[in-house]
């Protein structure tokens, strides 16, 4: 079966982080979150990709080249302007010949693709849709059924009071190659406001596939964190630490798990990492410094004494002596945090801005 990721939204929530990179490419564990939903796909042997972009980047296509080097076969489909969900499957249609998986390209789950498939296939479904539970179901697209499973309400971002059940569409469809001719072609639409809702009405088949495995959009720059600390949580071994090749730790540096460090980093006199964190590579943390609950892109210096807690820091920035930058702050590329410094309530700073000495404490 192939599989349609739409990869094309403009992920202005998760800015700063996605002013210079876009939303696939940005690191989850040190590997871009394109590489995780890769692998995942071909665990469940989907090794067909059509990635719809708006614009394919640069940095996009240096990393995919043909998916070989991922191990799967990947075409890229371009729109002309954004064309929604639905739109941009339509747009990829040349591509698609018989059932296919779309897969909204922010998700990180284990839902089992297979038995999702193979529940299609029993059903005789138009349409399968994963379904998941959560906390606050008016973010997302709201999916009732009946007691057989199948669709009868979809409501996409409702209102408080107009919530009915906490099971939400999970961004994960299979659909026949029949859906297609309900999308208007060159146009904007989206399956959740347009498309679903229409073959509803028309009667047709639409089942959920409700699954409570591990499941989250890292739309947000609290939950793209969040499935960092869940991941080293549960997948670097016993509470404990990865250190890739080329680091440097002095003795006195201190490390306490789940940490995940990347290749060539040094560690100075003293400094503290605390998990779950993660460094990405050629970063350097100074004596004394204190890193914990943080995930840090790629050359980045942590000064002398200074303090991260629970932030988002992108590539090349460097804060300064004896600066924090606390709870939900976020630093675009090359931010330059002078010293003495104190950055927290999640201020953002956009790419290449510097903050000169002893000015911000908020
Ligand atoms: N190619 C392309 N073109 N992709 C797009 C476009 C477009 O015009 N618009 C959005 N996308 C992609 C985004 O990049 C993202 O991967 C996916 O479609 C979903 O868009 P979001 O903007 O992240 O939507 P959402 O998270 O608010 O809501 C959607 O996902 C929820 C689950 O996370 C809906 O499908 C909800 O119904 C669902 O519950
Ligand atoms: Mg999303």
């Amino acid at each position: 079966m192939k599989a349609v990721i739409l990869a094309g939204g403009e992920a202005t929530r998760l800015r700063p982080l996605t002013c210079n990179t876009p939303k696939m490419m940005v690191p989850v564990l040190n590997r871009p979150f394109l590489e995780h939903l890769v692998r995942y796909l071909k665990g469940h042997r989907i090794v067909d990709v059509v990635l719809a972009v708006g614009k394919l980047s640069g940095q996009l296509h240096d990393y995919l080249g043909d998916g070989s080097r991922l191990g799967v076969s990947i075409a890229c489909s371009e729109e002309p302007f954004p064309m929604g969900t639905a739109g941009a499957v339509k747009n990829a249609e040349s591509l698609l010949d018989d059932s296919f998986l779309v897969f909204n390209g922010d998700i990180f789950t284990d839902i089992d693709l297979t038995a999702m498939i193979r529940a299609h296939r029993q059903n005789r479904a138009m349409a399968t849709l994963a379904l998941t539970p959560v906390e606050d179901p008016t973010i997302y697209g709201v999916v009732e059924t009946d007691d057989r499973g199948r669709v009868t309400r979809f409501s996409e971002k409702p209102r408080r009071e107009e919530v009915t059940t906490n099971v939400i569409n999970a961004g994960i469809y299979i659909l026949e190659p029949a859906v297609l001719s309900y999308i208007k072609p060159d146009a904007f639409s989206m399956f959740e406001r347009d498309v679903f809702p229409q073959l509803l009405e028309k009667g047709h088949a639409i089942h959920g596939y409700q699954s409570s495995e591990y499941w989250i959009d890292i739309g947000t720059p609290d939950k793209y964190l969040r499935l960092q600390h869940d991941l080293l949580r549960r997948s670097v071994c016993d509470g404990g630490t990865v250190i890739a090749t080329e680091s440097s730790l002095h003795p006195s540096a201190r490390i306490e798990g789940p940490v995940m460090i990347g290749r060539a980093c040094s560690l100075e006199a003293n400094c503290t990492i605390k998990g779950p964190a993660v460094l990405g590579a050629g970063c350097r943390v100074e004596e004394e410094a204190v890193v914990e609950g943080a995930m840090i892109w790629q050359d980045c210096t942590i000064g002398r004494g200074a303090r991260l807690r629970n932030c988002l820091v992108a590539s090349s920035c460097s804060v300064g002596e004896e600066s924090e930058v606390l709870d939900g702050c976020i630093l675009g590329d090359e931010v330059l945090i002078g010293r003495r410094n104190k950055l927290s309530n999640g201020i953002r700073i956009w790419p290449g801005r510097s903050i000169q000495p002893d000015t911000i404490s908020f």
